[in-house]
């Protein structure tokens, strides 16, 4: 369904998306990454498990968190594909690990 338009891309970038190898143009998102592959859904929602997919590609709606490199919760349209990046699908909430200081 999507392709990318400048022919000058090279499929240089290697990328794994659950556990499966592809490659991918250097200097894209995530979330284009994901587009091109033919992704069918790249989170599914805390409450209900709706399937969701990258909405405004500009930051803003969080429709495209994932998990990218072990760090849930990753705007997956902020972020550029790097070489043996290891991208997986966001099922659910995911813990945040926060440090705690006592007073
Ligand atoms: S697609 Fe909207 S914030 Fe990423």
């Amino acid at each position: 369904m999507f392709k990318v338009l400048d022919d000058n891309h090279e499929f240089d970038t290697q990328i794994s998306f659950d556990g499966k190898d592809h490659l991918v143009p250097s200097n894209i998102t995530v979330a284009a990454a994901a587009l091109l592959i033919g992704v069918k859904s790249i989170r599914e929602t805390p409450v209900t498990g709706a399937k969701r997919m990258p909405l405004c590609m500009m930051g803003v709606c969080y429709e495209c968190l994932m998990k990218i490199d072990g760090v849930g919760n990753q705007r997956s349209c902020q972020t550029l594909v790097r070489q043996g990046m290891v991208i997986e699908r966001q099922i659910g909430a995911t813990e945040v690990e926060a440090e705690y200081y006592e007073a």
